[in-house]
């Protein structure tokens, strides 16, 4: 899949990792760059950064409305990245209610699939496309303390391996991004080494390029993933200690 000349769509392309998607994306020559935010206004930077190659759509993947209006207006789409993700730090048991649970599954999990569902036309009409799921070491391994999140993810991580098969006969490659801990607005409570968003997008392009099915972008996805290999029980464990806010890997300082 050649970055040069695509045209890409970024949910949640306004800041942190998705803002460093769509820099990524200009840097490597994409013809356009559709920039997905609730706020258009909030995009405006990247607007500017490029106005001839930066769209602004208003676009939250939690609203169906929306999501078929972006697949009419962004109908020269050929690499869709689900970036748009929430975190409710809220726990499944020790919670006054569902509803932190219910939206990061509808944002983080149906969300994206709505985004499939709408786009795999538009993406058929390329001989070649890409999906890329911006997914969570929370993805591969459950963290307690991440108690909703956690669950949308391993959701959406099964979700890419099925639309991979579905999406296969029209040639849409389906890349599921494993990140670690990145330093964004989302894990400003979180202490310790964190990537820098361009990281994730640098390693992200390279996996949609060749096609990966699913890449780890960063120190801590590679290191959760072998220690859950090496021994799922004692990872099981470590990740327990997310409940009183310890840190649950060794990782980078
Ligand atoms: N940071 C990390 O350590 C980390 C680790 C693993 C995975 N991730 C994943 O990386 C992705 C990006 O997160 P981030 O770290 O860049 O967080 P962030 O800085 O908090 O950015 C989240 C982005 O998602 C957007 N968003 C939230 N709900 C949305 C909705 N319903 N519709 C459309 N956009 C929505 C936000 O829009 P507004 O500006 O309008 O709020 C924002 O642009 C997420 O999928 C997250 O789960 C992050």
């Amino acid at each position: 899949m050649n970055i040069k000349d695509s045209v890409a769509l970024v949910t949640g392309g306004n800041r942190g990792i998705g803002e460093a998607f769509v820099r990524a994306f200009l840097e490597a020559g994409a013809r356009r760059v559709y920039v997905g935010t609730r706020q258009v206004g909030n995009a405006q930077h990247l607007v500017d950064a490029a106005p001839d190659r930066v769209v602004a759509v208003a676009l939250d993947v939690a609203n169906p409305e929306q999501v078929e209006a972006a697949a009419r207006r962004c109908n020269d789409v050929s690499i869709l990245v689900n970036n748009a993700g929430q975190f409710s730090m809220r726990r499944l048991i020790d919670s006054p209610d569902m509803s932190g649970a219910r939206a990061e599954m509808e944002i983080n999990y149906f969300g994206p699939l709505a985004m499939c569902r709408a786009f795999a036309p538009v993406l058929a009409r390329h001989g070649e496309s890409a999906i890329a799921n911006v997914l969570s070491a929370a993805g591969i391994v459950a963290v307690p303390g991440m108690g909703g999140y956690s669950p949308s993810k391993f959701a959406a991580r099964a979700m890419c391996t099925c639309v991979r098969a579905e999406l296969a006969a029209q040639n849409t490659s389906v890349t599921a991004l494993i990140v670690g801990s990145v330093d964004t607005r989302m894990a400003s409570h979180v202490e310790g080494f964190k990537e820098s968003p361009a990281t994730i997008a640098a390693a992200a392009l390279k996996g949609i390029e060749r096609g990966a099915h699913e890449i780890d972008t960063d120190f801590m996805a590679v290191e959760v993933r072998a220690n859950l290999a090496r021994d799922p029980k004692a990872q099981e464990m470590q990740m327990r200690r997310s409940l009183t806010g310890e840190r649950v890997t060794t990782g980078r300082r």
